[in-house]
């Protein structure tokens, strides 16, 4: 068909499509087309915004390298990752999740250790923090042998993958549960930190007088197969961004009881305050797929 006017366009563009044998591919490009354009129609899209969107989709593309996923990134501050992530957790989304996002930060091949050991590989700031969490199945049951990779960014605001001044790995692990469903390990407390505001993503949150700030947490993945892999934050529960997370990670359930030590600390090295960290985390059945790693 010929395009006569602006209201022909979706109809013919969604035929051009529906030659597709993939029956997904048919309904998800269907619907795509058809709200992105009524989403041009809405805001009735100028020339000009539309030549800035190319442009920044481009320069998310060009911001993105091994080290850095700034599509992760962009699709957090815009709450997609979470809207996806709740849709496909707590019973399809219908029911309170223990997920949360990936974000852009997660590594495959973090060194496994053994439980106890400590995530510090070179010297990083903040009060020690000795973790000890419980993994247990929907009937309450401890689940033994679950491959936990846990990563957390430095006191001082960064990944180590972004800051020359830590080792590799600094802050990454990888720790299997025990017979009892534990698993173990020490690190420091994590701080609130700035994700990256120097691309695209962090144009658009100054635009937007958006703080960069996410509350202070502490990264899980957790995999055994079987079992729908967990992959989830802890949220330090007294962190002054917790209701204005700039990715809108939190969840009620995911705020942990990070609490400061009594009595004598659990490694004679400790002076000064510590903290503690008890969690249990429950896993669904369902198939076991690790995600793409979003950096290498
Ligand atoms: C993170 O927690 O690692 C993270 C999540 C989303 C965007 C940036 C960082
Ligand atoms: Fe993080």
């Amino acid at each position: 068909m010929i395009i006569s006017k602006q209201e022909d366009v979706t109809g013919v563009v969604i035929g051009a499509m529906s030659g597709a044998p993939n029956d997904r591919l048919r309904t998800v490009m269907a619907s795509f087309v058809r709200h992105v354009h009524a989403f041009a129609r809405e805001v009735r899209l100028t020339e000009a915004e539309f030549e800035f969107a190319i442009d920044f989709l481009n320069r998310i593309g060009q911001a993105t390298n091994d080290a850095h996923n700034e599509a992760v990134l962009f699709s957090d501050a815009i709450g997609l990752s979470t809207l996806v992530c709740l849709l496909n957790n707590g019973q399809d989304g219908a029911s309170e999740t223990a997920a949360a996002l990936l974000g852009p930060f997660w590594r495959a091949n973090a060194p496994q250790m053994e439980n106890g050991a400590s995530i510090l590989r070179s010297p990083t700031p903040g009060a020690p923090l000795f973790v000890d969490c419980n993994i247990r199945d929907g009937q309450g049951r401890p689940m033994s042998n679950v491959r936990v990779d846990v990563w957390q960014a430095s006191p001082s605001g960064m990944y180590e993958n972004q800051d020359a001044g830590q080792a590799d790995m600094n802050l990454r692990g990888v720790f299997i549960s025990d017979e009892n469903g534990r698993f173990s390990f020490r690190s420091v407390k994590p701080a609130g930190y700035p994700v990256p505001t120097d691309g695209p993503t962090g144009e658009m949150l100054a635009a937007q007088k958006r703080h960069p700030y996410r509350p202070a947490h502490l990264h899980v993945l957790a995999y055994k197969p079987g079992f729908k892999t967990l992959i989830t934050q802890v949220f330090v529960d007294d962190d002054q961004h917790l209701e204005s997370d700039v990715v809108f990670g939190v969840t009620r359930a995911l705020i942990g009881d990070f609490r400061k030590g009594q009595g004598t600390p659990p490694a004679p090295d400790v002076d000064g305050d510590w903290f503690s960290l008890n969690y249990t985390f429950v896993m669904e059945p369902g198939e076991a797929v690790l995600p793409h790693p979003p950096i290498k």
